[in-house]
């Protein structure tokens, strides 16, 4: 059969989209196909996911930081006032910069964009049908799926676009609410509640589990919910929600705590951030043979992201391992680089995670948890940015940087952030942990003064010799 493409990628988002871009860069013939409909490419992350809820959290922090902060540097702004229109405007713009930069990115390297909603074809052919109905096929040596997630629903809780909504509608709330319940104290949930706590509405967050920030290390998220309860969440943990009903322009949630009280919570929008799923509706994996987990739904792959079907293969949300962008751009290019003959692999011990909240959450590596349950022995140094001159300059002195490191080698088994841009403060200890170093390793580094990164260097002191030199 001949083939019109060596590639066709299915979904544009931050997998797809890079993995296209590299396939061509290394001189494949390439097309990506993307269904939303309004052809905007970069996929959730740069339509309805990291992008507009980064730039509305950066707003949304100005704001909080001109009315609460500012004073204390001496300061004094008057009035201040939201403009909610504009800051919503401002955010569409960020997105569609960056979509529009995708397109540059596909006609300077040579991918074809194709817009319509892509199908598994006999013979790693893809069907695609376009908005207006017209179908094509796409002959494709090898095939990409990076059809990426959506939001979970609760099914006694539907979506109703309005009243109860997933993220997407929580990033276009106009006006702000007056009281926003929050199910899920996870990522999407203390992000966005954020966003809408410092915009002035009340948040309220409904939580299953025993703590906040299952993912994280227990000490930074029992130090996160403090920090949140100060900034004026009402947290609940241990919470099971039972059902929501709409009268008018009120929700009222009902749940049940651990105990068995009975709880009703009611506000004007409930944000439902429970976790996401992957997506492949009309995909047509099952007539293709390409197989899934029974319970997650996710597409199996093996070490080289090849699916149960030969010449198929997947990466991104849609399969195993953290949702998070940088994951699937990753898998993206090693995807394409074993593909071309090249032997590059992702390290999935070394993948960072970043909490955007304020102060900010980031970690790599294992945590305190993971390493008891693994039975390894470990050490641990702590630093407060409390005692570092930058912090105090700054005037945001909350959080600490641990370092976990092995009691044996001292090689870095976690590192862990709660503090001011903790998002870039994370990127040396990754770099550490790709080389397999070890604390006395980010300990001799020359941390520049006075900046934020001297905590870093300090807790790795101590995690290695025992001791900071300035606590
Ligand atoms: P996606 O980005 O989901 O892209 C898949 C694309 O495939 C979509 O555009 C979809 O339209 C298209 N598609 C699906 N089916 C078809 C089909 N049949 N035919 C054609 N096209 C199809 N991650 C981070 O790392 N940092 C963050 O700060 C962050 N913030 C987030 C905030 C929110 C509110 C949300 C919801 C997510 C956030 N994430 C963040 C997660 C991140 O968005 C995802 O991990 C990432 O987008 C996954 O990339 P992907 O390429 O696998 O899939
Ligand atoms: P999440 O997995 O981060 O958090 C979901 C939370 O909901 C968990 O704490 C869970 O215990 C709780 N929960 C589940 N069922 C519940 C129920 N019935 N009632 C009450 N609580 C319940 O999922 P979230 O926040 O929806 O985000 C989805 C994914 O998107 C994240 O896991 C992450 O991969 C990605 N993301 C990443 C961001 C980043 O990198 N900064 C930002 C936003 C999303």
């Amino acid at each position: 059969m001949a083939h019109n493409y060596d590639l066709v990628v299915i979904g544009g988002g931050p997998g797809g989209y890079t993995a296209a871009i590299r396939a061509a860069q290394l001189g494949l013939k390439v097309a990506c196909v993307e269904k939303r409909a309004n052809k905007a490419l970069g996929g959730v992350c740069l339509n309805v996911g990291c992008i507009p809820s980064k730039a509305l959290l950066d707003s949304s922090e100005a704001y909080e930081h001109t009315r609460h902060k500012l004073s204390r540097h001496g300061i004094k702004v008057g009035s201040v006032e939201l403009d909610l229109p504009t800051m919503l405007a401002r955010k569409d713009k960020v997105v569609s910069e960056l979509t529009g930069g995708v397109g540059y990115l596909f006609k300077k390297y040579g991918v074809t964009p194709v817009f319509g909603a892509a199908k598994l074809a006999k013979g790693n052919a893809v069907e695609v049908t376009a908005s207006d109905g017209e179908k094509s096929v796409l002959e494709a040596k090898n095939v990409l799926l990076a059809t990426g997630s959506e939001s979970t629903e609760l099914p006694f809780m539907k979506f109703d676009g309005k009243h109860i909504v997933s993220s997407t509608e929580a990033l276009n709330f106009n006006p702000v609410p007056k009281h926003l319940i929050v199910v899920g104290g996870g990522y999407i949930g203390l992000e966005l509640g954020s966003v809408w706590k410092r915009l002035g509405s009340k948040v309220t967050v409904l939580e299953f589990l025993p703590r906040i920030l299952a993912i994280c290390d227990g000490e930074i998220a029992r130090e996160v919910h403090k920090l949140l309860v100060k900034q004026g969440f009402e947290i609940n943990v241990d919470t099971k929600v039972t059902g929501a009903t709409v009268k008018g322009d009120t929700v009222t949630v009902t749940a049940q705590s651990k105990d068995g009280k009975e709880l009703s919570v009611q506000g004007d929008r409930v944000l439902v951030a429970v976790g996401r799923r992957p997506y492949t509706s009309g995909l047509g994996l099952d007539e293709a043979g390409v197989k899934t987990d029974a319970k997650s739904g996710r597409v199996d792959v093996n070490e080289h992201f090849q699916t149960s079907v030969p010449g198929v293969y997947a990466i991104g949300d849609l399969i195993t391992g953290p949702m998070l962008a940088h994951k699937a751009s990753e898998e993206g290019v090693v995807f394409v680089e074993t593909l071309t003959g090249m032997k590059p692999h992702v390290n999935y011990d070394a993948i960072p995670s970043v909490i955007y909240i304020w102060p900010e959450v980031a970690s790599v590596g294992l945590t305190e948890e993971q390493l008891k349950e693994n039975g390894v022995e470990y050490r641990v140094g702590k630093f407060k940015f409390a005692a570092t001159g930058r912090a105090k300059a700054m005037d945001e002195q909350d959080g600490f940087v641990k370092v976990l490191a092995d009691v044996k080698t001292d090689r870095v088994l976690g590192v862990h952030i709660l503090g001011p841009r903790a998002s870039d403060l994370i990127a040396e200890c990754v770099t550490i942990m790709e080389y397999k170093g070890s604390a006395e390793d980010i300990a001799r580094c020359t941390h520049a003064h006075p900046t934020l990164s001297e905590a870093v260097g300090e807790a790795a002191r101590m995690a290695w010799s025992g001791k900071p030199l300035n606590s």
